[in-house]
């Protein structure tokens, strides 16, 4: 393939497969997952990034929404990327998603979002009530894509370097039922599904994320759709040896006898195509690697790098910075800085005041994870 950044996703899936393992995904995140963050976590050994939800119907008609809300890097690591839209008309996620597909590899839809100014527009969360609205949009949009002369055959595409997916992102309903109905409407046919693959965040739109996800739901969902789409799982991924279930792919390529596992799975999810880590891997962007448990500093270099090369507001480093440099969501609590020492880190004005910072406490430190 010319351009190996513009891979085909399911190709990416079909890999990690023959590799047998799951596919690494970094999750769609309002403000953190930019390019800078993406091209970190990517460093690191995660397969696919989604970009933060962007609304289709402001980036189809502002300059300087299109501007400010999708970057892409023309000069370094352009990773596998997912532009997901916030949506709620056929024609504008067709628009948005023609304008982005030369410069990502597919397209996703929020249909997860449970803020309420989404759901009064119909966006997000609300859509998993509208399920001939999603399957709509989903059609719509492929079809633009065709007619653009992009490959959206899903498998029948996975070499084409033209080739783009179009996917969904989605909750669960309190009655499994409607998941199910919502399911077999948005997927179709078969022989020609409307969508290349699935991602499910196991829990209602009124569940709160400290409730962790519903393994049974995840279980009978897996299990009666798994063979007919790839499905990735989006919720309380905090460590690739701590997840509350097993597969049938063995999640660590090389397995490191240091890391332990803390809890004995019960739950077996074998149709699993893949995970799909937010809270987690903004604390730890080696989330998916299998030798750091906890943040390294070289991630944090790393991220400095890319936010310098392309820049971020100053407010939204430090705050990167702040969930790198705490105790993260797994089983492993070392913190590359003291609560105090973040809490100085907060207090810094601007970003040569934070390099200043970091340059100095890691002079001081002794580079060891702190408690
Ligand atoms: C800061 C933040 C921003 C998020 N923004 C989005 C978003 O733009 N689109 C989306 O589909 N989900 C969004 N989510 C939800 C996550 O993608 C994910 O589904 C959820 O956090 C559960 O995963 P986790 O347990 O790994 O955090 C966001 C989550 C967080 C924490």
């Amino acid at each position: 393939m010319s351009d190996p950044e513009l891979i085909h996703p399911l190709k990416l899936f079909d890999i990690a497969k023959n590799e047998k393992r799951l596919l690494y995904t970094s999750a769609p995140m309002v403000r953190y997952s930019k390019l800078a963050f993406r091209q970190t976590v990517f460093a690191y050994g995660t397969d696919l990034c989604w970009t933060p939800m962007i609304l289709a119907k402001e980036f189809n008609r502002n300059r300087f929404a299109r501007d400010s809300d999708f970057t892409i890097s023309t000069n370094g690591p352009q990773p596998p990327t997912i532009v997901q839209f916030g949506a709620s008309v056929p024609q504008e996620l067709a628009r948005a998603s023609s304008l982005v597909a030369p410069f990502c590899n597919g397209v996703d839809l929020n249909c997860g979002c449970p803020q309420s100014w989404a759901c009064a527009e119909t966006m997000g969360a609300a859509l998993m009530e509208k399920r001939e609205l999603v399957r709509d949009m989903v059609i719509e949009t492929r079809e633009q894509l065709r007619r653009d002369g992009w490959g959206v055959g899903k498998e029948k595409d996975m070499d084409n370097p033209k080739g783009r997916s179009v996917s969904v992102k989605i909750r669960v309903h309190k009655d499994l039922r409607k998941t199910i109905d919502f399911i077999t409407t948005v997927l179709g046919p078969d022989q020609d599904r409307h969508i290349d693959w699935l991602t499910i965040h196991p829990r209602t739109r009124s569940t709160p994320s400290s409730t962790p996800i519903n393994l049974e739901a995840l279980s009978i969902l897996t299990s009666t759709f798994g063979d007919r789409v790839p499905i990735l799982l989006s919720g309380d991924i905090f460590a690739l040896n701590a997840l509350p279930f097993t597969t049938s792919s063995p999640l660590l390529t090389t397995p490191n006898p240091t890391l332990t596992t803390t809890t004995i799975p019960t739950i077996n999810i074998p149709k699993l195509a893949g995970l799909m880590s937010a809270r987690a891997i903004l604390a730890n962007p080696a989330l998916y690697t299998n030798t750091y448990p906890s943040c390294p500093w070289s991630a944090v270099e790393t991220f400095m790098a890319n936010a310098a090369r392309c820049p971020l507001p100053f407010k939204l480093v430090q705050h990167h910075l702040s969930e790198m440099c705490s105790p993260g969501m797994g089983p492993d609590k070392s913190a590359l800085l003291s609560k105090q020492e973040r809490a100085a880190m907060m207090g810094c004005g601007n970003m040569l005041d934070l390099i200043d910072f970091l340059d100095r406490v890691r002079g001081e430190g002794d580079g060891l994870a702190r408690g």
